[in-house]
């Protein structure tokens, strides 16, 4: 069952971005194939999850595969597609035991159908759990994502254009904006995640990458977070 949470504790971060890097460099560190890393990133991903859950973050967003990331092999984007596909559906004893309720973010229409369709069963039928929501980013990109809030913007029509009214056409506005995003894996970019949302982000770069990740990580990650002062522009 879900841990006791402390929403209320003002001190944390309420959204938590991760750009899961590094599965590759593990599988060859190891003369293992890279779609193991990917394999190993999922059990990390659980475990930072529940780790997130137990501390009382309320939101997670996870960057699983970027518009960009189609530039790999045949063999490693279909490993990946597969793989998203199967964990979304092999894994609801874990979404009801942690209570943890399951969104999408990124470009749908570029995806397998089979994949689509994971998402949507996943995304309906775990609606009502009310632990940590997870928001999965599979063919995600911030600049893919910002056109298509334009687009919905100008369907819509009625509406000025403002920061507020762009921002409730992004993939899920319920989300607040990422507090702290992390990146494992040593480099220290953006790679196209989260654009509009992490104007004001705190970041931490890790170099440990991404299956080797394990709650104290997770820890140490919200301790710093914790000494960060943030200005948003103000005077101190
Ligand atoms: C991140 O790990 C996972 C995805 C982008 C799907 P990588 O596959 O980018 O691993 P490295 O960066 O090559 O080690
Ligand atoms: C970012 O990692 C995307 C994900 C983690 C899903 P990449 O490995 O694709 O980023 P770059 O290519 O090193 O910038
Ligand atoms: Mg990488």
């Amino acid at each position: 069952m879900s841990a006791e949470t402390t929403p209320s504790d003002p001190t944390l971060p309420r959204h938590v971005g991760i750009i899961m890097d590094g599965n590759g460099r593990w599988a060859t560190e190891r003369n293992l194939r890279r779609t193991r890393g990917h394999q190993e990133g999922v059990e990390a991903a659980k475990r930072v999850v529940i780790e997130l859950e137990k501390l009382g973050v309320e939101f997670l967003s996870l960057y699983a595969f970027s518009t960009e990331n189609w530039r790999r092999t045949e063999e490693e984007v279909s490993f990946l597609m597969a793989l998203v596909a199967r964990n979304l559906r092999d894994h609801y004893d874990f979404y009801r035991e942690n209570r943890i309720r399951l969104h999408h973010s990124g470009d749908l229409a570029g995806l397998p159908p089979d994949v689509r369709a994971e998402i949507a069963a996943v995304t309906r039928d775990t609606e009502g759990y009310s632990g940590i929501q997870v928001n999965l980013a599979v063919n995600y990109g911030g600049r893919n994502e910002i056109i298509r809030a334009f687009k919905r913007w100008g369907d819509r029509g009625d509406a000025d254009l403002t920061e507020q009214t762009l921002a409730s056409f992004l993939d899920l506005p319920q989300f607040p904006d990422p507090d702290l995003i992390i990146r494992t894996g040593g480099e220290q970019r953006i790679s196209n995640f989260l654009l509009w949302q992490s104007a004001y982000s705190e970041w931490i770069f890790s170099p440990k990458l991404w299956p080797d990740w394990c709650d104290e990580d997770v820890r140490a990650a919200i301790a710093e977070y914790q000494h960060r002062v943030r200005n948003f522009g103000g005077d101190r």
